[in-house]
């Protein structure tokens, strides 16, 4: 175990820090699993900082207040360069005349962490909460590959808390919107929200899917070494955690206002959002003796970019209509320069967004840039507002195909329900489905797939197969040697496996991942398509909303007949290689219901047991039920129910008595 734990910590090294893989996913994924493996039969020696937790896994039901040791505090504010050089006079008077510096840094908009190591070990991660008693969240935090989970090294005090500030990249931001409009699910206002959203989600799984990073800014603790912030700023480098590069000492105020004005544009390069400057008395000496006030630090401030805002005459509305038809309005604006670039559209997100704004056309609108790089709108300006102007009325019919919207209750987007006839959706399934992670054509894009269609030769993604040479053959760009290109990335998609075939089709919120294990729970195409509710339910990570929304595509003729096609075409149906691991039959023809949560095992690793060891797993308890199998905190009714129907009740111990300890 100790030999793997070293060559794991090695690879993911390598592979995080140093942007290097050695050795291929399939092979680093074999090394994990044996690891975790491992810990499971024999949990006793299963490390405290053991790389496995960075995949995630636990539940957390509700998580624990804990109490600062030291308090979080916040920082006083302010925007204007006066107050800065009186924050100045008053560090100069309290340090009677002595010489001081500063440090300056960037103010990194994210959440912000205490992360407490003891003997080196990270063995807790606490939210500012209130600023004296936080969450803690260290199985979420864990998974955050930049937060080292033990530091190694000569003279590592016993007991040291390391503060910072959890951020969602813009990157990574912009990607997961991109994926979960691509899968029709609503994306996020921001990034700061999402990260703060994600760090409480109860599933640590999803939280390391969401790739989310941390800068550390502070270090806390008895008798640490450095006598200032910025060399304990470097020591913390030293130490593996990720500090960012834009800090900068200063020896006084106007160097401070220097940087402040230096990093005023560049801040918009840098991979998270920032919203101002954070400056810091250097010497930890001068910083004790300046002390604080009830609510923050006298040696600190922050100075906060005002964000960048003009009025502008909304000149009209646009409407634009995505893959899956969701409806987005777009402010057209009267053309306005702001913060380095031209502005001339604003997105407005959905009606009640405009509703909210209360937009009649030709008002004037303030239009800030944040953070964000698209520009939002912030409010309207009444001085300006025309007398008798009339508010903006919501469209009521598709601008791409005339149909008549529809809004689904608890939804705060319009959508077209014209999905096999309003050209923006079709040419967004096409889309769709020729992009890497779904059939990887990338010998077809967008401009080639709008020909296609205009041409009448692709109305969905299954024409795609009976394209032939003359119908490529002359048209605008394609001469013999592109056509034959084309023709053969689409022919060699036909190798694609099942699980990216499942996630091209498009069904609405079943993502990769939940293609993924569709794919490895049903096997094949024929399973999904016979699967009821019930046993849609049963399949990991599949809940009503997802199992209501394949229910619904495969009622649809249209797209049974689009699956045909694919198939006749030669398309993966099935997942290839082998059954799941047969591990006995001793639930042979015994039925189970999992619910709650558990101390030893994750629930989805339960029902794979189940299956395993010839058992089924249901949704829903009934009098044909066997076992249900219980953890903490599953639901009353549920319990009820089972207890009047007769049903056996068991707990994990039991249930390990069950398989017999195999
Ligand atoms: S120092 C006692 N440095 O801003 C001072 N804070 O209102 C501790 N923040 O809660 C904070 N970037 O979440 C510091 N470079 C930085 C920061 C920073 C962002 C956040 C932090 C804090 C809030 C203060």
């Amino acid at each position: 175990m100790g030999e793997l734990t070293e060559l794991v910590n090695h690879h993911n090294h390598l592979y995080y820090q140093l942007h290097q893989s050695v050795i291929s996913d399939f092979e680093f994924d074999g090394l994990l699993k044996e690891l975790t493996d491992l810990e499971s039969a024999f949990p006793a020696l299963r490390l405290p900082d053991s790389p496995t937790q960075r995949v995630g896994g636990t539940v957390t039901r509700e998580f624990e207040t804990v109490t600062h040791r030291y308090p979080m505090l916040s920082l006083g504010n302010t925007y204007s360069e006066t107050d800065l050089t009186e924050f100045d006079n008053r560090v100069a008077k309290g340090l009677e005349g002595a010489p001081y510096a500063y440090c300056c840094e960037l103010k990194f908009d994210g959440v912000s962490i205490s992360l407490i190591y003891e003997k080196g070990v990270l063995t807790r991660a606490v939210t500012r909460g209130d600023g004296v008693r936080g969450d803690d969240v260290t199985n979420n935090v864990r998974t955050i590959h930049r937060i080292p989970l033990r530091v190694k090294g000569a003279g590592i005090p016993d007991y040291f808390e390391v503060r910072g500030e959890i951020f969602l990249s813009k990157k990574m931001f912009s990607q997961l919107n991109k994926e979960r409009e691509d899968i029709g699910e609503e994306t996020y206002a921001n990034a700061r929200n999402t990260a703060s959203g994600t760090l409480k989600m109860q599933d640590s799984a999803l939280v390391a899917a969401r790739k989310l990073d941390c800068y550390v800014y502070y270090l806390l603790g008895e008798d640490l070494p450095e006598d200032n912030h910025i060399g304990r700023i470097r020591l913390l480098e030293k130490w593996g955690f990720n500090v960012s590069p834009t800090y900068r000492s200063c020896s006084n105020i106007r160097e401070v206002l220097a940087y402040i004005a230096e990093w005023d544009k560049s801040r918009h390069d840098l991979p998270l959002e920032t919203d101002g400057v954070v400056i810091k008395v250097n010497a930890i000496q001068q910083q004790e003796q300046l002390g604080f006030t009830a609510k923050s630090p006298r040696w600190a401030i922050a100075y906060k970019y005002k964000a960048a805002s003009v009025s502008t005459r909304l000149n009209g509305i646009t409407y634009q209509v995505g893959r899956t038809g969701a409806i987005t309005p777009v402010a057209e604006l009267e053309p306005v320069f702001l913060a380095g670039t031209t502005v001339k559209r604003a997105s407005l997100h959905n009606a009640n967004e405009i509703e909210r704004l209360g937009l009649c056309i030709g008002d004037h609108v303030f239009v800030e840039k944040g953070g964000e790089i698209i520009p939002k709108v912030t409010g309207v300006d009444m001085d300006k507002r025309q007398p008798g102007a009339k508010a903006v009325t919501y469209i009521s019919s598709c601008p791409e195909c005339g149909e008549s919207l529809i809004r689904v209750e608890g939804e705060a987007s319009h959508y077209c329900p014209n999905d096999q006839g309003c050209a923006p959706q079709i040419k967004g399934k096409i889309e769709h489905f020729i992009q890497r992670k779904a059939m990887d054509i990338n010998s077809l894009g967008e401009r080639t797939i709008a020909t296609l269609y205009e041409r009448g030769l692709v109305r969905t993604p299954a024409d795609l197969y009976d394209l032939r040479e003359e119908d490529i053959l002359g048209l605008e760009g394609f001469k013999e040697q592109s056509t034959r290109n084309l023709l053969d990335g689409i022919r060699a998609s036909i190798q694609i496996p099942f699980e990216s075939v499942l996630f091209a089709i498009g069904i609405r919120y079943v993502g990769k991942t939940v293609a993924e294990k569709l794919a490895r729970h049903f096997r094949s195409m024929d399973q999904l398509m016979a699967a009821n509710r019930e046993a849609l339910l049963a399949a990991p990570e599949v809940g009503e909303k997802i199992a209501d929304s394949v229910l619904a595509y495969f009622a649809n003729e249209a797209n049974r007949t689009e699956v045909e096609r694919l198939k006749k075409a030669g398309l993966a149906m099935e997942v290839s290689g082998k059954e799941p691991e047969k591990l006995s039959d001793v639930l042979a023809g015994k039925t189970f219901v999992v619910s709650g949560v558990f101390a030893k095992y994750e629930r989805e690793q339960l029902k794979e047991l189940i299956v395993s060891h010839g058992g089924k797993v249901l949704s829903g308890v009934s009098g044909k039920l066997d076992y249900l199998l219980a953890g903490d905190n599953m639901g009353p009714a549920k319990l009820e129910k089972a207890e009047k129907l007769g049903v056996k009740i068991i707990g994990e111990a039991e249930f390990d008595q069950l398989i017999g300890g195999r």
